[in-house]
């Protein structure tokens, strides 16, 4: 079966799915985007993604390409059309196409593609034994909450974990606080089982995942604060963890070569984990072993 995506109304084989030089996504980074799991071909957590998209479109004023509903009918077809049974879907809106100019454009059109990407999952190795993160200088601007696709600090602090041989990055504040990773929300367990995240405001991307994790932990009658650590802090917790839709919950045992608590995946991490997978399981139909 070919790889089918979608470009600004057409499905097409993936090696012609191109836009135009003066795309203002391509040239601006003026666009946003979504990254949504599907298992069993069914999406995950569809409108808490679908909101976040209308409200990242909103925050920019870009104009919506679609109404809500089309935007779902087509994320099916796409899932129908690719041979993947589990994956996530890459979606991306951009200002539009328009003579290279700073100020928004009077009369473009919304540029919108779509393509099955991944699974970039964990392996089953580092889900069971954790894995390393290194720390990195929070250098992004000041509107995180926007899902903008202008990602050069996060793909730069990624590829120095990625060099180091960690699978995430976390990003440390000049005031010594982790706002979130380069690709992933993050939390620790303090040594008395309390999890502690960075409230959501606007220096971290409200992460799906986060969200959901934090409705599990609460529904288990797990103690859940929203503040921020700092790097001081998580290097001293019993146990930590990232969230994601390509990651799910992720066992973090390591910060900068240091060990965090036994540096094993914890009994509270691992619990999450194992609520996180019903909740796939009861959207989706997927098992997990
Ligand atoms: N990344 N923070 C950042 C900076 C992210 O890029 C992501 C997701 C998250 C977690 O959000 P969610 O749980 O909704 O996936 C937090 C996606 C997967 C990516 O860029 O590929």
């Amino acid at each position: 079966m070919p790889r089918i995506s979608y470009v600004n109304g057409r499905y097409v084989h993936h090696g012609y799915a191109t836009v135009h030089m003066e795309d203002r996504g391509y040239q601006f980074s003026d666009g946003i985007y979504e990254v949504i799991a599907f298992y069993s071909r069914r999406l995950l957590d569809e409108a808490l993604h679908t909101r976040r998209l209308l409200r990242s479109l909103r925050e920019l004023s870009i104009a919506a390409p679609m109404s809500e509903r089309a935007l779902g009918l087509v994320m099916r077809e796409i899932i129908a059309r690719n041979d993947r049974t589990d994956g996530t879907l890459y979606m991306q809106i951009s200002r539009g196409v328009a003579r290279r100019d700073h100020p928004f454009p009077a009369a473009a059109k919304p540029g919108f593609v779509m393509a099955v990407t991944g699974p970039k999952m964990p392996k089953e190795k580092e889900v069971k034994e954790g894995v390393a993160v290194i720390t990195a200088p929070e250098q992004r601007w000041s509107r995180r909450d926007i899902k903008t696709i202008s990602l050069l600090p996060n793909v730069l602090a990624k590829q120095a974990a990625t060099k180091a041989g960690a699978r995430e990055a976390w990003l440390v504040e000049k005031d010594g606080f982790i706002s979130e990773g380069a690709v992933s929300n993050n939390a620790i367990v303090t040594r008395t089982g309390e999890i502690i995240t960075h409230p959501l405001n606007e220096s971290i991307l409200g992460g799906v995942t986060r969200d959901v994790v934090l409705t599990l932990a609460r529904k288990a009658k797990m103690k859940v604060t929203e503040r921020p650590f700092s790097l001081k802090e998580a290097k001293a917790a019993g146990e930590a963890f990232l969230t994601s839709t390509t990651s799910n919950v992720l066992p973090v045992v390591k910060i900068d070569g240091a060990p965090i608590g036994t540096g094993r995946p914890g009994p509270v991490t691992l619990k999450l984990l194992a609520l996180y997978h019903e909740h796939i399981f009861r959207q989706t139909g997927k098992r997990w072993n």
